[in-house]
């Protein structure tokens, strides 16, 4: 194998999980998903190499995510098994939402980078890191330490809060360390709002000033997203389409604009933002966190 393609270009670090969906009174529906093994699986779809660095259990749940894993093409040398137990989100209610997390000493908790396949490092060209994992500690620390040494050594850094009910006291230290490492931050309008608890040009202005050379995604539903890259500050709405649900919208979004900065790297950001944002819509095609390919996305493109 040419030492070239013998490791991911892209890897997504963290927030593994399974959903267990309420279908009935006492009934539940399994889903594999974790925003980052979301935005993972949108890049290996749309073509690049990629992998999803994390630890599952041993159990039934752990299992489909790993079946999963495989059938998204991810790299599964990044995928650690432990035997403890798996964690769950809990979504009791979806209109509106509410949900709460399973997974005291869970199997996500042991990631161990240091077990990583040598080498990986020095190949690797973007990393993404967000969610629930980076407040599960002592996960949290070590991603956030992962994050560190990759930027250290050149590889480019995304990161995408996702706000969750467990950032809800004490998260700042955690978003301000991770925006200060990152080269890319996607955040959508219900995040700057539940971070900041303020309207969202101040929201905005308190997240850019952590970071002020960072690019920054605010993407808001089917309303006009904004990319701001220094001065440049882009505008653009997703293409319309007929919605099956938006699950994994957003991963599908940050995981469009990573591909394409990857893959096109002649690409206007304005050309970037229009990738992001029909990678986004096409996964609204189709229920659950659908990862759209390359064809999907330029057709909307196009469209
Ligand atoms: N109703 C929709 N119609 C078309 N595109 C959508 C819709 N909802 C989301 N998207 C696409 O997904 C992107 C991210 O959606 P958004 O809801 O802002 O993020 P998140 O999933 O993180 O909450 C949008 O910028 C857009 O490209
Ligand atoms: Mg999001």
């Amino acid at each position: 194998m040419n030492a070239t393609t013998e490791f991911p270009l892209f890897v997504s670090a963290g927030d593994i999980l399974t959903d267990l969906v309420r279908a009935g009174d006492s009934q539940w529906l399994s889903h594999p998903g974790g925003a980052g093994w979301n935005v993972a699986r949108a890049v290996a779809r749309l073509g690049l190499p990629t992998a999803c660095a994390g630890s599952l259990g041993t159990d039934n749940f752990s299992d489909d995510l790993w079946n999963a894993s495989i059938a998204a093409g991810l790299d599964m040398r990044f995928m650690q098994r432990v035997e403890r137990p798996p964690l769950l989100a809990i979504v009791h209610q979806t209109h509106p939402p509410a949900y709460f997390f399973m997974g005291e000493n869970g199997a996500d908790l042991a990631f161990d980078p240091s077990k990583l396949p040598e080498g990986w490092m020095n190949q690797v060209r973007w990393a993404h890191f967000g969610c629930i994992s980076l407040v599960r500690q002592p996960l949290g620390d070590t991603l956030a330490k992962l994050a560190a040494d990759l930027r250290e050594r050149g590889v480019k850094i995304s990161f995408d809060p996702n706000y969750r009910n467990l950032m809800a006291h004490g998260y700042e230290p955690t978003l301000r360390k991770m925006a200060a490492l990152a080269d890319l931050i996607k955040v959508s309008d219900e995040d700057l709002q539940l971070l900041f608890k303020t309207n969202e040009a101040d929201a905005l202005a308190q997240l850019r000033a952590m970071n002020p050379t960072a690019t920054v995604l605010v993407t808001r539903g089917s309303e006009k997203a904004t990319l701001i890259d220094g001065d440049q500050v882009i505008e653009a709405a997703p293409p319309r389409v007929e919605v099956a649900d938006t699950v994994g919208a957003g991963d599908a979004s940050i995981g469009g604009l990573l591909f394409s900065l990857m893959t096109a790297s002649q690409r206007t950001w304005g050309e970037h933002l229009a990738f992001a944002l029909a990678a986004g819509a096409a996964a609204c095609r189709h229920t659950g966190a659908h990862s759209p390919s390359l064809d999907e996305v330029v057709a909307l493109l196009e469209g």
